[in-house]
């Protein structure tokens, strides 16, 4: 599986219309938050879930903690009566760094677990110091030994006031996800604002649970003594939304996304507009049109959400290659997510990077390479890129890119792309 490759033959423009998949980002932590469902009887039902080998991943988590779990047509069942392993193996932790969500999750429901310390470090070190602080604040004990955490919390989970020193995302959701059934209130303050967390937050309400304020900055959760199941429909993905509009950006053409949700993107339409793209939205709807030339922006500043994402940063820089001028981006977020500037500039580009800024001088022309994806979003900026070289690339490690896009082939050789998995 990992030898296969994404062939693309660039130059093609891309014309037509997508549907934008469920967002892995609220799929995965609302998956993990299914286990908190365990009255007798329930179910859980997801619908929209990507199919992305994440989601597979949290599939198999769950069915080793002793849920049942099916998933088919993009809809997840999980049966999470019986949680009769209160624990994720190495191999599970290694397939998914976001595996972490479960930690709180399934603490809430069981008052134990053991995981080892999610492994790798693509995007620069991804410490997990603020989820066991604020876990340890809820009454959880936390030993860690030989590279794993044994979490227990013999009487239960209490409340606490939790206020973060910076917003981080999984953070904020596992302390929703272990406060949901803990005793008393739990009020996380600068809590993350990004809309995955709401999502989660509605999904938990939906399932009986009381939580106020998520997408917010303050977030009130008030512990109930049990959870039943749901039927939900995941968020549309914001960042697969940014990617095909990025990909049509760089490869030229028209694009209608639908299925999404606009106001998500409020962040990264204005960018491709300064492009010179057109953008016009409407309900759960964006036309974009990619007018030639394409213009360099002025400075890209990832931040928090609703500031321009990170996970976007990648493709965005991608469609600014070929751009006139000079463009500049300050990421933020990670202290390593550049990784895609090698593969971009084999391809032509004219990038330099300098720690968190990097400064792209526009190229007239791309040339196909052949190259590996570094990560899920830099493997998308590649793929965007790729699209908009002469010539043939050929991008390998795709199973990064099949992280979280679903099908992405299938997706732009709808479009009118020249791409093929072989
Ligand atoms: N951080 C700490 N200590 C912690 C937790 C986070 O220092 O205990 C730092 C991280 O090292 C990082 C920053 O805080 O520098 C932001 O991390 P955050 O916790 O907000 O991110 P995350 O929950 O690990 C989620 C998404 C990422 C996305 C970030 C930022 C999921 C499954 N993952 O990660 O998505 O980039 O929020 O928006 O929701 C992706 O989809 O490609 C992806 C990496």
């Amino acid at each position: 599986m990992h030898l296969q490759k994404l062939v693309i033959n660039g130059g093609k423009k891309l014309n037509g219309e997508i549907r934008i998949q469920g967002a892995k980002n609220a799929a995965l932590p609302i998956m993990a938050a299914a286990v908190l469902c365990g009255k007798a009887g329930e179910k859980v039902t997801l619908r929209n879930c990507p199919r992305i080998s994440d989601v597979y991943a949290a599939m198999r988590i769950l069915t080793y903690l002793g849920c049942k779990a099916s998933f088919e047509d993009g809809t997840a069942v999980i049966i999470p009566e019986n949680v009769s392993r209160p624990e994720i193996s190495d191999e599970l932790m290694r397939e998914m760094r976001s595996s972490i969500f479960f930690l709180g999750a399934i603490l809430g429901r069981t008052g134990r677990c053991r995981i080892t310390l999610p492994g790798g470090c693509d995007l620069g070190p991804r410490p997990i110091d603020m989820h066991i602080s604020a876990l340890r604040k809820m009454g959880v004990t936390i030993k860690e030994e030989y590279g794993a955490l044994d979490c227990r919390a013999e009487k239960g989970l209490t409340g606490a006031k939790i206020s973060l020193s910076f917003p981080s995302v999984g953070t904020t959701e596992n302390i929703m996800m272990a406060a949901a059934l803990a005793e008393g209130t739990t009020v996380i303050g600068n809590a993350a604002r990004e809309p995955e967390v709401a999502d989660l937050a509605e999904f938990l309400n939906r399932c009986g649970a009381k939580i106020n304020g998520a997408g917010g900055g303050k977030i009130v959760i008030n512990g109930v003594k049990e959870l039943h199941g749901c039927d939900y429909e995941i968020m549309p993905d914001r960042i697969a939304c940014a990617t095909y509009l990025a990909c049509t950006a760089s490869a030229g053409g028209e694009l209608a996304v639908t299925g999404c949700r606009p106001w998500d993107v409020e962040s990264i339409l204005p960018v491709f507009e300064q492009m010179g793209c057109s953008v016009y939205t409407l309900d759960d709807k964006i036309f974009f049109s990619a007018n030639r030339p394409l213009k360099a922006v002025n400075p890209i500043r990832t931040m928090v959400y609703p500031g321009f994402p990170t996970d976007a940063q990648a493709p965005v820089m991608a469609s600014l290659c070929k751009a006139r001028g000079t463009s500049v981006f300050v990421e933020n977020i990670f202290e390593s997510r550049y990784k895609h500037v090698a593969g971009l500039t084999r391809m032509g580009a004219d990038i330099l990077v300098e720690g968190k800024v990097a400064v792209i001088e526009g190229v007239n022309r791309l040339y196909g390479v052949k190259t590996e994806a570094p990560d899920l979003r830099g493997g998308a900026g590649l793929v965007a890129a790729a699209l908009a070289a002469d010539g043939t690339s050929e991008i390998t490690n795709i199973q990064y890119i099949d992280r979280g896009y679903e099908e992405i082939e299938k997706v732009l050789s709808s479009l009118g792309a020249d791409i093929k998995r072989v």
